[in-house]
């Protein structure tokens, strides 16, 4: 137990938990996608997946009790190593691409990671907490991605949603030893699929459903 309540005080294991709990984000986020992907079925196909997933009940509960206790480990861990690398470099390297990790989207974690934060408040109170008696989740998307506001608005924090993911993705690999030459290019180039899928897969959908409905 030492060793354990040591591992995670430590920055390695802080980083660990960061590691752990972003790898459970991505793929809540391909559960999702791939859920809402149903809405090119039509109404009836979205509606279903939604009633689908509340007659879950108790696995739901826990699954959303879940969810939000990752999210307090990464928001919290993230925030907490964020500014102690400010304190221990408030002047920041002068550092170029080559490096291998700086691009724009690890140059820019702790931002898209403050916007992701808002956005999803947002969203659950855009699409979760409402009385959806008199409505289903469909007419509320529908009606939601029919003001152009909201289409730019979701398009433009799902490429902040994609940056994110992207070096989430390589930096969770370089923190779990992955970071052999031999594999590194694969890693490279999954993380660039990986926040190219979550972009264009959730940016293009509140254009599509607004064309469509
Ligand atoms: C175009 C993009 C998106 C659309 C159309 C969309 C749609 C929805 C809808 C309709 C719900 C409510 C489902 C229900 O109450 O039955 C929902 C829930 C949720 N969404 Fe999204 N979503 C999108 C992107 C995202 C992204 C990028 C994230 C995370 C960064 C996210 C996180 C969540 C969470 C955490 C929930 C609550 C899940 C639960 O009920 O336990 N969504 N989304």
């Amino acid at each position: 137990m030492n060793w354990f309540s040591a591992t995670l005080g430590s920055s390695v294991g802080k980083k660990l938990m960061m590691a752990l709990t972003g790898l459970a984000f991505i793929g809540f986020l391909a559960a999702h996608l791939a859920g809402n992907l149903t809405v090119y079925g039509g109404k009836a196909a979205f509606n279903g997946y939604a009633e689908k997933l509340q007659s879950l009940g108790p696995v739901l509960h826990l699954f959303r009790t879940g969810l939000i206790a990752f999210a307090l480990v990464h928001v919290l861990t993230g925030l907490y190593l964020f500014l102690l690398n400010r304190k221990a470099r408030p002047v920041g390297y002068n550092m170029d691409a080559t490096a291998g990790g700086r691009t724009l989207s690890s140059r820019t974690m702790p931002y898209t990671g403050i916007l992701i934060l808002a956005f999803v408040i947002f969203h659950l109170f855009h699409f979760t907490f409402v009385d959806k008696t008199a409505t289903t989740v469909f007419d509320l998307v529908a009606a939601a991605f029919n003001q152009p506001a909201y289409v730019f608005l979701y398009a433009a924090l799902m490429i902040v949603v994609g940056l994110h993911v992207r070096h989430g993705f390589w930096s969770a690999f370089q923190t779990l030893g992955v970071n052999h030459p031999k594999y590194m290019p694969a890693v490279s180039a999954a993380s660039i699929a990986a926040g190219v899928v979550v972009a264009l897969g959730f940016g293009l959908l509140p254009l599509i459903i607004a064309l469509r409905y």
